[in-house]
């Protein structure tokens, strides 16, 4: 079996059906698959699955009241703003019912009508239940807002009938989520290395030299690369940026010495490396190790170059592996990208050019152009950093 990777934030809803027993698997496969998963159980669902396992294995404290032990409230909007993706699995037909028709007397309910993100549900129930006309008319009702339905399928029903009704298998709820919300990246289960933000360099134990870069285009990659199913190592400069996107294993270094070494560690075993760092060219030579005192007249600092890391990966590059710099330049821009693009042995390089308006360090737009070799150079509009992201991810797709 392909293995599929669902970097995603779930709230599975899980609610009275005897299919609720397959919610155990169910919350296995998803966390199999690199999912964070967010329990909210119905109080029948009780009775078919205890909360204890299924907290056990999302790792997560199961919900079900909107107030719970009489003090703690749980938050439904701010649980539905939190997932990435809604699942209801298994939706009874009572459930069903209340969802078509706006009720909202429970914590599962709640969160359903304060949902934003897609919603799916895979029905399970028996086979006059799913074949009522109700039933179907609610399923309508969902489907005409947009909700998407997983199975059922047909099959040997809990009561011994044969016929539609049974949840679908908990793999293929998986496989079907996948489809949808990943479909085909090349990415995907591809070990891909990132690296982001400034590193700084220190002149004394309070000073250091760095530069103006805030993290957000080489987090906007992580995350996006992630989304695809990647299996991102971020290593990242200092930098105000966090993420919470599940698939993304971060790395904080502070100098370019660290962020050598955990860049080398890496490279030989990621199919893809993006360096998206703006790392220092030269540090302090000797860096004091106390405090200097401010003294009369001025202050000399001899600063020695730093190793440059993206040449060191694409001297060493791997069978297949796809090697991708930036380039940050304020003169003839596609020039001397071409240029480090032969020098550093790169697939592609990515030119952000300080000429043009809302491009570069700290903005959350961007501007790049793409060069490869031999196509001719692709530049891109002014978009947000997420997209600026995407449209890079799609070409080294097509590189791949
Ligand atoms: N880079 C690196 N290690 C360094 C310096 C830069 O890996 N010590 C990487 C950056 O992450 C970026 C690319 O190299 O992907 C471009 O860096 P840049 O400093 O612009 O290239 P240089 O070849 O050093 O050219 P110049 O500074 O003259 O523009």
């Amino acid at each position: 079996m392909v293995e599929r990777f669902l970097h995603r934030k779930v709230l599975l809803g899980v609610s009275g059906s005897i299919a609720a027993y397959k919610a155990a698997p169910l919350v296995r496969a998803l966390v199999q698959a690199g999912a964070e998963v967010q329990v909210v159980m119905t109080r029948a669902a009780h009775d078919f699955v205890t909360p204890l396992t299924l907290a056990t294995l999302s790792g997560r404290p199961v919900l079900t009241e909107l107030v719970s032990g009489g003090s703690t409230w749980n938050d439904h909007v701010h649980l539905a703003r939190w997932a990435d993706v809604f699942l209801i699995a298994p939706l009874s037909a009572n459930t069903l019912s209340k969802m078509g028709h706006g009720q909202c007397d429970n914590l599962l309910l709640a969160c359903y009508l304060s949902a934003t993100c897609p919603v799916f549900v895979a029905p399970a129930m028996d086979l006059e239940m799913y074949r009522d006309a109700s039933t179907h008319a609610n399923l309508d009702l969902l489907r005409g807002r947009n909700v998407r339905t997983i199975g059922p399928e047909s099959g040997e029903l809990a009561s011994g009938l044969i016929g539609e009704g049974r949840m679908t298998e908990p793999e293929d709820i998986v496989r079907q989520l996948h489809q949808e919300l990943v479909g085909q990246s090349k990415l995907n289960g591809k070990r891909i290395l990132i690296s982001a933000g400034p590193t700084q360099e220190p002149i004394d134990p309070v000073r250091y030299i760095s530069n103006r870069s805030s993290g957000k285009m080489g987090f906007a990659l992580a995350e996006e690369a992630a989304g695809r199913g990647a299996l991102v190592q971020l290593v990242t400069g200092p930098t105000a940026q966090h993420t919470t996107v599940p698939g993304i294993q971060r790395t904080d270094v502070v100098t370019a010495a660290q962020m050598a070494e955990a860049c080398k560690a890496e490279a030989a075993t990621s199919a893809v490396v993006i360096m998206s760092a703006a790392v220092a060219d030269h540090r302090p030579a000797a860096p004091a190790e106390g405090k200097i005192k401010k003294k009369d007249g001025d202050l000399e600092l001899r600063l020695e170059a730093t190793e440059d890391i993206l040449a060191w990966i694409g001297k060493n590059k791997t069978e297949g592996q796809l090697v991708v710099g930036f380039a940050l330049e304020t003169s003839d821009g596609l020039a001397h990208a071409q240029g480090k693009l032969e020098r550093k042995n790169l697939d592609l390089i990515v030119l952000n050019s300080l000429e043009d308006a809302g491009a570069g360090f700290g903005h959350d737009t961007n501007k790049v152009t793409l060069l490869d070799r031999g196509t001719k150079p692709q530049q891109l509009p002014l978009m947000s950093k997420k997209e600026t992201a995407r449209a890079i991810l799609d070409r080294i797709e097509e590189c791949l």
